[in-house]
């Protein structure tokens, strides 16, 4: 079974054709494209992101067939992100996809992004089976999932404010690196000390495994104003390195903890922050074999995992079919 997939849900525009043979996803062809319009406003602007995917997604598309090497008619299956995202950007998927689906006479699935997320997982190591327990961390979202199954998922905690990934764009604007900050981040902290600075660890009342990003930002920022300009530009690298420990030390705390807790045979760990190579040194550090980070080229939105989810969601629900619409602020549990 073979599906073309298409992901537009935020600033990359990417299609793939993803091939599953009993439990194993096979990656035929990958095609990402990433706006770089944003950098100048030092954040996404929906409307641009809508303009930009419209502009490529059709060669995007046709590239990702191309290096298949599979034809129109080998296409099984077509699928598309359907939420959660930027309104505006995910239309321009959908309706790309469905259109196709329907001029292949092929069946349709709309996939949930974090799911995509999760199945990065399984494309990095084709062993991984469920149950397993999996950190999402991206510039959206910061999710603790119980991988229950295949498509059965329960959402164990989340971010309580800013994501993860937000705390690192934020973080980085206001130390003046412009976006994406988080990669910025990590390049400058390998050069600078961690206990330069101890910003306070988040302090959260509700019961469960929550995080909370938003007051590091805040304390960033008034670090920032106490010690002046030329401060933090000869210290650039420690205060990067201080605030970076910061944010990962925080994901170690509460993953921890339900780590120890539930005890699972994997952690995995996913999305663009999963990148970060503090928060891989430290994971790997303290669950040695046990934790699993998707490969680089999974980590940040692509089609390949949405292709994966939408193989597997269509071989245990059917086909969603040409009503699906997008669902901007889609929940993690839902498929
Ligand atoms: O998963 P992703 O591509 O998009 C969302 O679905 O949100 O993640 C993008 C996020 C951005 O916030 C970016 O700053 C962050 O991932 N990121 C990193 C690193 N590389 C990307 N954060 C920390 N360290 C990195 N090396
Ligand atoms: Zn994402």
């Amino acid at each position: 079974m073979r599906v073309l997939a298409v992901e537009t849900s935020c600033d990359e525009t990417s299609a793939s054709v993803v091939e599953m043979r009993g439990d194993r996803f096979n990656v035929l062809s990958l095609v990402v494209r990433s706006q770089v319009i944003h950098e100048e406003f030092g954040g996404i602007v929906p409307e641009l992101a809508a303009r930009a995917h419209v502009e490529v997604i059709y060669d995007v598309v046709k590239r990702a067939l191309d290096d298949s090497g599979v034809p129109l008619e080998g296409v099984d299956l077509v699928a598309a992100t359907k939420g959660p995202g930027l309104a505006a950007s995910l239309i321009v998927g959908v309706q790309f996809a469905k259109t196709v689906a329907l001029t292949l006479n092929r069946p349709f699935v709309g996939v949930n992004h974090l799911i995509g997320h999760i199945y990065s997982a399984y494309l990095s190591d084709p062993e991984l089976r469920p149950p397993f327990l999996t950190l999402i961390v991206s510039g959206g979202h910061t999710e603790l999932v119980w991988v229950e199954d295949w498509y059965s998922f329960r959402l164990l905690g989340h971010t309580l404010d800013d994501a993860a990934g937000e705390a690192f764009d934020k973080g980085g604007r206001t130390l003046g690196l412009g976006y994406p900050a988080g990669p910025k981040i990590d390049r400058l902290a390998r050069k600078g000390k961690r206990d330069f600075h101890a910003f306070p660890k988040p302090r959260i009342k509700r019961k469960g495994y929550y995080f909370s990003f938003s007051g590091l930002k805040t304390a960033l920022l008034h670090y920032v104003r106490a010690k002046g300009e030329e401060f933090v530009r000869e210290n650039l690298p420690h205060i990067a390195a201080s605030y970076q420990e910061a944010i990962v030390q925080h994901l170690y705390d509460v993953v921890s903890r339900a780590y120890g807790e539930l005890n699972p045979p994997k952690l995995a760990v996913v999305g663009g922050v999963a990148l970060n190579s503090r928060l891989r040194e430290l994971f790997k550090e303290r669950f040695g074999a046990r934790v699993l980070f998707s490969r680089p080229e999974y980590c940040t939105d692509n089609a390949a995992m949405i292709g994966a989810a939408a193989l597997k969601k269509y071989a245990i629900y059917g086909e969603d079919g040409q009503g699906v619409g997008v669902y901007p602020s889609l929940g993690v549990v839902e498929p």
